[in-house]
């Protein structure tokens, strides 16, 4: 992965060339992820959708989820390495196509439903992100939003054991650039929820997911009793929102509001 500022004033996280689906999915024990995923995307999404986008979609490790909701689906990514993989999968069951994520190529109101996973933590201006996202979707349209948490439990130990001077309990977002040399941003619940209200969605449903992402809980307990902890966690954490991913079901209302008076 590497770092361009050719297509975009923002920094792009560059997969071109990088092999996401082996090395990040396929060479590591991320099955707990994966299916926890799973799990919130078949609570979210819409059960027929005849239009829908994957936003920054990668290789389309998710399409099997939305392929049968869905009357037509285009994956939508930066990496023409990544879309190279997903035509190779799919074939034309998957349309794709290629482009930057803040100035999206569709036309306003051209989707049912949208999603977007595991992106977030590669865009510095989340407000433009879900401008963009809210402009594609026609009114009383859906869009499934994985947001990466700056407001976690071992984020929170990490500060209060000095561990890092990152504050997860603010709601400016964390730009954790010496983790990671692309940069890589973690956002408060909070923050993305005014940012999504911003936009004009309304937020409809939260759930708290991967919950147990942890190399320890998986070599104690399992990735098969994980995920049968994560089913019930879900819904049940939703409310306390400490968990690194949280997800949002969110509607783009059928009436825009009346535009505001002057006082
Ligand atoms: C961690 S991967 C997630 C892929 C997929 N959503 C998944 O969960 O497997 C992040 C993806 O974001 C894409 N990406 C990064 N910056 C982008 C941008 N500015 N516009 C569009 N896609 C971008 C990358 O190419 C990459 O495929």
């Amino acid at each position: 992965m590497t770092t361009s500022k050719k297509t975009s004033p923002k920094v792009v996280s560059d997969y071109n060339g990088y092999d996401y689906k082996k090395i990040f999915w396929e060479d590591a024990d991320r099955r707990y992820e994966d299916l926890a995923d799973r799990l919130a995307i078949r609570k979210l999404l819409p059960e027929h959708m005849e239009t829908f986008v994957d936003i920054a979609g990668g290789y389309g490790r998710l399409a099997d989820e939305y392929l049968p909701r869905a009357a037509s689906a285009t994956l939508f990514d930066y990496s023409k390495t990544e879309l190279a993989q997903a035509r190779e999968i799919y074939g034309d069951r998957l349309q794709t196509k290629a482009g930057d994520i803040y100035s999206l190529p569709f036309k306003d109101n051209s989707f049912d439903a949208l999603m977007m996973v595991r992106a977030t933590h590669h865009f510095a201006d989340m407000q433009k992100v879900s401008d963009q996202l809210y402009r594609i979707l026609r009114p009383g349209g859906v869009a499934v939003i994985e947001v990466a948490n700056k407001r976690t439990l071992p984020k929170m130990f990490r500060y209060w054991t000095k561990k890092s001077d990152i504050n997860p309990f603010t709601l400016e977002p964390a730009c954790l650039k010496d983790l990671n040399a692309d940069g890589f941003y973690n956002y408060h619940p909070k923050y993305m929820e005014m940012i999504f209200r911003q936009s004009g969605f309304q937020i409809e449903k939260v759930l708290s997911v991967s919950n147990f992402r942890s190399a320890k809980l998986k070599r104690i307990f399992g990735t098969k009793n994980l995920v049968r902890l994560e089913k019930a966690a879900q819904g049940a954490l939703a409310p306390i929102r400490f968990a690194p991913s949280i997800y949002y079901r969110l509607r783009k209302p059928t009436h825009a509001p009346a535009p505001k008076l002057p006082e």
